[in-house]
């Protein structure tokens, strides 16, 4: 839990939430920190708000103590983005104070409805409409739909420039006091890069399109400072992350880095045997690679890794005249994340039967995927010498038409 200035007048409040999985779903093995930030002009407006994973806003209430803020003085409650994880608190600092008004989008205010049964005191604002706060803190609203939910908008201060952006240029990964991109070190920036891929491609992955339009829109605003409701507050470089999110963004339809992302099931260790092979293959081909076993490995970290990856290995086992199924729920999870135009090639065992193919090629199909494969590789049992022959000619090509999407 801290309490840290992020301007004149302006603070950030922020709360570590771990040993969950966020939205029911997503594992953080590193936590996720959940922000929001106090600016006091004449008047105080809070931007979302941080609360124990229960709801229970305690931990809201002790930060803005830190601060000498009573929660009665709180005139504004901004809502970027309706989702309980920046809005979970709101009922029980209605039952401290009533008279607060809450500034939000028209998606917001039907979900706040939906969620709480909160209607009274809602302003609705729109593009361009402002908030005067006083002392100079005149606040801008943008509307970014879908960057996550359909109701999110970001918050401008004009005197700051800090561009208070929800979920848009967040993270995974706990705070510290030094939450700042200004504070930490390189290796700081690289764990919460690998934290915002990370958080993307589980979150926001499925949005880069209007990821794409809100950074167009946003980018036309005098912006020094990011302050996002998960993850680092940008101060000294903020162009750093909105580059890094172009970036998350453009992977979408690959190519993505020059990577290959490695998923793998097996139930005897047929298709093992291969695998264990393959990996030598590419330690000799000296690309970078990410081995995931399934179901093993979390989808969050195979999402992750195959958002990255121009190339993908698929390795598994016939089950039942189909894809073994965790391979298969992992393929649809990737389906409706977006993660199209992918170089990848497939290999694994069968015993009676094949049938893998039919359903790999039902998932591309159902979610135009548009996935570039090289002929795969069966074989019935376990692998002999000719078909690990045959499966590292076919990674060896895989990894020249990767070198040649990334470099071309
Ligand atoms: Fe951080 Fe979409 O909520």
């Amino acid at each position: 839990m801290n309490v840290t200035k992020v301007s004149d007048d302006t603070y950030l409040l922020s709360v570590n939430v771990e040993n969950i999985l966020f939205e029911g779903l997503w594992e953080i093995p590193n936590g996720v920190a959940l922000n929001s930030y106090i600016i006091k002009g004449e008047k105080t407006a809070i931007i979302d708000g941080v609360c124990g994973w229960d709801g229970v806003p305690e931990s809201l209430f002790a930060l803005l103590d830190k601060l000498n803020i009573d929660p009665k003085s709180i005139e504004y409650l901004i809502i970027n983005h309706m989702e309980p994880d920046h809005s979970g608190w709101i009922e029980d600092f209605k039952k401290i104070n009533p008279n607060f008004k809450v500034v939000c989008s028209k998606k917001s205010a039907e979900l706040l409805d939906a969620f709480y049964g909160h209607t009274e005191n809602v302003t609705v604002v729109t593009d361009d409409d402002t908030l005067d706060l006083g002392n100079g803190h005149i606040l801008k609203f943008v509307e970014i739909p879908n960057v996550h939910w359909p109701d999110t908008i970001a918050t401008f201060d004009t005197l700051t420039g800090t561009l208070f952006s929800c979920d848009a240029f967040g993270s995974f990964g706990n705070a510290t006091e030094s939450n700042y991109d200004d504070m930490l070190k390189s290796d700081d920036i690289d764990f919460y890069e690998n934290e915002a891929v990370r958080y993307y491609a589980n979150i926001v992955a499925a949005f880069s399109m209007p990821v794409k339009k809100a950074i167009d829109k946003c980018s036309a605003l005098p912006i020094k400072i990011i302050a996002p409701g998960h993850g680092i507050v940008w101060r000294e470089n903020p162009n750093k992350i909105i580059e890094d999110y172009i970036r998350y963004a453009s992977y979408q339809k690959g190519p993505a880095k020059e990577e290959i992302t490695l998923i793998w099931g097996s139930m005897y260790g047929m298709t093992e045997k291969a695998v264990n092979y393959v990996v030598k293959v590419l330690e000799e081909e000296n690309i970078k690679f990410n081995v995931h076993r399934v179901p093993e490995v979390s989808w969050g970290t195979v999402l992750a890794s195959a958002w990255n990856s121009t190339g993908i290995i698929l390795a598994m086992p016939t089950y039942e005249y189909k894809m073994f199924p965790p391979m298969a729920a992992v393929l649809e999870e990737l389906g409706k994340k977006k993660v199209f135009g992918r170089k990848a090639f497939r290999f694994g065992s069968y015993g009676w039967s094949g049938g893998a193919q039919k359903e790999l090629d039902e998932i591309m199909n159902k979610y135009c995927m548009k996935w570039d494969f090289i002929e795969p590789v069966e074989f019935k049992g376990s692998p002999r010498d000719e078909d690990l022959q045959l499966i590292e000619t076919r990674i060896r090509d895989l990894v020249k038409e990767v070198r040649n999407a990334v470099n071309s």
